[in-house]
């Protein structure tokens, strides 16, 4: 919990009053390490034009041998900069030096750095993990990887991601938890928890930083960086609700979005980041802009020049300028002229300070020689834990004839370029691992003694090879295909207009299934797919994501059914892409979706998901039954039966949902309220209970005012969005 003591209060106010302006601007300003020297252009232009093949690998060898790695060092001794992005812990202890011994007040750095799901030690994607619905398991990954960064020198990570996300052609839709707001808001807490919460040492915590305020996820048409358009009800009820139980936990930063919102960039919104954030919610941390984010407002056309652009950006609230170079250069001048208040630059600083106390960093600036990156290999503690979180994320999506499990003596053709492949089980925005402690599905395989021949065959971006396919269709029992995405076709600036399974992969399982042996298509991708051809085709269907440094062992333990799978979708896979963007939890319409024309839906593909929200098989079945609601005082206790009605014991997410029958504004069809998880051996029956709030009935009308208003509810429980029991209840609050 981000809280400082008095007398750390009262040390903050002390060196506050102690700083110039140029000072106090420094702790304003975010830099990374820059490149100089050796070419006339940024490096992020020198990378696009090896990549766009207008010089050679060898010509950017050349470049790069003759450029200079810029840390600011002479900035720092200045007091002219407040935060790097670095991730190396010598590195970090050099600048930190610079800082703590040579500055004239001795104001350490924080280091920040993107650890959205691990860092040594890489776990799912937060799509793939917010499917096991654990939030014990959200708060220990994260608390692993604060303990493992801060061993690094990172001690404030630019996560976690809470962006509710509802069209899959958006790329960042990995690296967040799903497209519903009650679970966002779990993942949130419990990583705030994670990252947070255990404060016995310095070494132990880090501070957390929510992005991306706000709506960043509802960007039109799916398109990274585009503009956001919603009604403040929507604003409160679906985007805002994970960052608010963030505050709430105490988190100690937050990062401004790229996008505007109702045509306002929230990085220089004073709606979204003082009235809301700051006043409303009382945030007491310190918000940072996204990277670049003040300078790109000239580019929104909402300030004419960086002058503006820091300025707009001071007033509204933003505190840290990632990287623009804006603050550094024009903020003094604005407080000059009186345009910014120094009222205004006071509190930024006196917010950042406060997080760099709270983190013990006066007192500890550097990391220990003792606990600086211990592992030569990770240890088994943290392996067991990646191997944890990857297995329980796997989604069962299809499993005709039960294909699934496989026997161990059974042949297995393994197909697929990605399956061999050990950084491809990364996933997006994963930086400090190493190839050693990946494990492929292949190493996996093997791993796990299993009878079986590698053919890569085709990937994501390779051509068809003939010989293999047809030496693939001719060994095996069993053809397992690992088809699915490469890790840069999602995560930032990775949209895609059609999320089908990229190159000829579709044809790859058209040849494998022609063999007229059983295929089962393992999916490792970072978005939810449009799947319609596989869905009719493929007969066993395994949802595997990136899972992370133990993505191999995971894929073996579940093909093998060493282990049931458990995990959920927590975002709708569409039929096509066409119909993106696409969620359970839609506002109602005047003509609900079905059968007749003259209803909401699409004349080819009519209005339901493939897989809907919440949705998952395993190597068993449950069936539900005696669905009760009991009306106490203050809240609804919900009780039902869960039997495991197969032969395997397994994991059950049991969820549930209310409707809001009549409200004064239109209310969604379905709101996941909360869900546990029932572990069943065969034939058993569980009575679970639920509990709803009554306060957690209401929802936000436009003004942000919190409305609960009398009338029928229906409860809903099940295993998914879709299928559940439901009994209606009238409430009088
Ligand atoms: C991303 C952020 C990230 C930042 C720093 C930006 O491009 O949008 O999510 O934290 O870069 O790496």
């Amino acid at each position: 919990m981000y809280r400082l003591t008095e007398a750390q209060k009262t040390k903050v106010k002390d060196l506050l009053s102690q700083m110039t302006l140029e000072e106090k601007i420094g702790q304003m300003n975010q830099e990374s390490m820059s490149i100089v020297g050796g070419f006339n252009v940024p490096i992020g232009e020198v990378v696009e034009m090896v990549e766009d093949g207008r010089i050679s690998m060898e010509e950017f060898g050349k470049i790069m041998s003759g450029v200079h790695q810029d840390y600011h060092e002479d900035e720092i001794r200045a007091g002219q900069v407040g935060s790097l992005m670095v991730q190396d812990p010598r590195k970090c202890n050099e600048l930190q030096k610079i800082a703590a011994e040579e500055s004239r007040l001795g104001i350490p750095l924080m280091f920040g750095f993107d650890v959205i799901h691990g860092f040594r030690t890489v776990y799912p994607v937060a799509i793939a993990e917010a499917g096991t619905f654990d939030t014990d398991l959200f708060a220990r990954t994260a608390r692993m990887a604060a303990k493992e960064s801060r061993a690094h020198g990172v001690d404030w990570h630019f996560a976690p991601m809470l962006d509710v996300a509802r069209d899959a052609r958006w790329g960042r839709v990995s690296e967040g938890p799903g497209e519903d707001p009650y679970l966002v808001t779990q993942f949130a807490k419990a990583k705030v928890e994670g990252l947070q919460g255990d404060m016995s040492a310095p070494e132990n915590y880090v501070a957390a930083c929510l992005k991306h305020y706000v709506a960043y996820g509802a960007c039109e048409s799916g398109k990274d960086y585009n503009t956001v358009s919603m009604a403040n009800s929507m604003l409160y009820n679906t985007y805002l609700p994970p960052f608010k139980a963030a505050v709430e936990a105490g988190a100690a930063t937050v990062m401004a979005s790229f996008n505007d919102l109702n045509g306002v960039p929230c990085t220089l919104n004073p709606f979204t980041l003082r009235s809301i954030l700051k006043e409303r919610w009382n945030f007491p941390g310190f918000v940072v802009s996204d990277a670049d984010a003040i300078r790109e407002c000239i580019n929104h056309g909402i300030v004419a020049d960086k002058y503006d652009a820091g300025k707009q950006s001071a007033n509204a609230g933003m505190d840290v300028d990632m990287g623009s170079q804006v603050y550094k250069q024009y903020l003094q001048q604005a407080v000059e002229s009186g345009e910014v208040p120094m009222a205004v630059i006071d509190e930024a600083v006196e917010r950042i300070l406060s997080v760099k106390m709270w983190l013990g960093l006066f007192d500890h600036p550097y990391v220990p020689e003792e606990i600086m990156d211990p592992y030569e290999t990770l240890p088994k503690e943290h392996t067991d834990l990646a191997l944890e979180a990857a297995e329980r994320s796997i989604v069962l999506l299809k499993n005709e004839n039960g294909i699934l499990p496989l026997k161990k003596d059974q042949k297995i053709s393994l197909v697929g370029q990605l399956a061999g492949s050990k950084e491809e089980v990364i996933g997006a925005w994963a930086m400090s691992w190493e190839e050693k402690d990946c494990v492929s599905i292949q190493d996996g395989l093997e791993k796990a003694g299993a009878t079986f021949q590698y053919y890569p065959c085709c990937g994501p971006e390779t051509d068809l090879n003939e010989e293999e396919i047809v030496a693939a269709c001719a060994y095996g029992d069993v053809i397992v295909a690992v088809v699915g995405e490469l890790v840069n076709m999602s995560g930032e600036a990775s949209s895609r207009a059609d999320i089908t399974l990229p190159g000829k992969q579709r044809e790859l399982l058209e040849k494998l299934l022609a063999s007229g042996k059983p295929v089962v298509a393992v999916l490792m991708n970072g978005r939810p797919l449009a799947l319609k051809w596989e869905a009719a085709h493929v007969p066993a269907i395994l949802e595997c994501w990136h899972l992370g440094v133990q993505m191999g062992n995971a894929v073996a333990r579940v093909l093998f059914g060493n282990k049931a799978p458990e995990g959920r979708l927590v975002s709708s896979f569409p039929v096509v892409t066409g119909m993106c963007p696409i969620y359970y939890s839609h506002p109602s319409t005047g003509r609900p979706g079905g059968r007749s024309k003259f209803t909401s839906r699409y004349l080819d593909e009519g209005f339901e998901p493939l897989y809907p929200f919440g949705y998952g098989l395993t190597y068993t079945s449950f069936a539900y039954d005696q669905l009760a609601v009991q009306e106490a005082d203050d809240a609804l206790c919900i009780t039902v039966d869960v039997t495991n009605t197969g032969n395997k014991a397994a994991v059950e997410t049991v969820q549930m949902y209310m409707q809001d029958v009549t409200a004064s504004i239109v209310r969604p069809v379905k709101e996941l309220k909360g869900f546990a998880k029932a572990d069943l051996m065969p034939g058993e029956t569980k009575t679970v209970s639920l509990r709803l709030n009554k306060k957690d009935m209401g929802f936000y009308l436009d003004d942000g005012s919190y409305a609960l208003e009398n009338g029928v509810f229906r409860i809903y429980v099940g295993g998914n969005s879709r299928d559940c029991l439901m009994q209606e209840v009238n409430i009088q609050f």
